[in-house]
């Protein structure tokens, strides 16, 4: 079975990522692209398209291919999806309360603040990750 993006397939989780790409300045407050999506896509922050993903994740699951099962591949991306999509949420849920304090009147960080704040938290996350793929490609020693 083919998988499909869990962003795309999971409509929490895909709440959550509007939520995000709105804060980061890449959605509109209607869900239309602004021109920082060009921005994002050059940069990588976000797989915007189903078949961008399936062509990524295809590709990783080739990789891991070389030296593990397809299946062992593919749950362990999963699993590496799980992670990503309960960031994501907690992510959200952070900008929610920050925008509910906002509309009650409390000081409200300006939109560069919120964006350099989520960007940070984009690359440590990306940072994890990394150092975990490379502790799991060094292998046993
Ligand atoms: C060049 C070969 C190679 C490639 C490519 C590779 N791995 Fe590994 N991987 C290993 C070796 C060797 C181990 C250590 C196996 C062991 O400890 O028994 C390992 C271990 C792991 C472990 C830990 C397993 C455990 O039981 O602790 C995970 C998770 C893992 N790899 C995931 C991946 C994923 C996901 C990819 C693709 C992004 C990938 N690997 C690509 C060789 C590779």
């Amino acid at each position: 079975m083919m998988s499909t993006s869990p962003a795309g397939e999971d409509k929490h989780w895909a709440a959550d990522r509007v939520t995000i790409l709105e804060a980061l300045g890449v959605l509109d407050p209607e869900d239309k692209p602004t021109a920082l999506v060009d921005t994002v896509k050059a940069a990588d922050v976000a797989r915007l398209t189903q078949e961008d993903w399936q062509r990524e994740r295809d590709k990783m699951v080739a990789t891991c291919n070389q030296c593990h099962s397809g299946i062992f591949a593919r749950l362990q991306l999963q699993l590496g999806d799980e992670m990503e999509k309960n960031a994501d949420h907690l992510v959200a849920e952070a900008i929610r309360i920050v925008a509910r304090l906002c509309k009650d009147g409390e000081p409200c960080p300006s939109r560069r603040t919120m964006q350099r704040d989520l960007t940070e938290i984009r690359e440590l996350a990306d940072t994890t990750r990394r150092s975990r793929g490379a502790a799991s490609r060094a292998g046993p020693n």
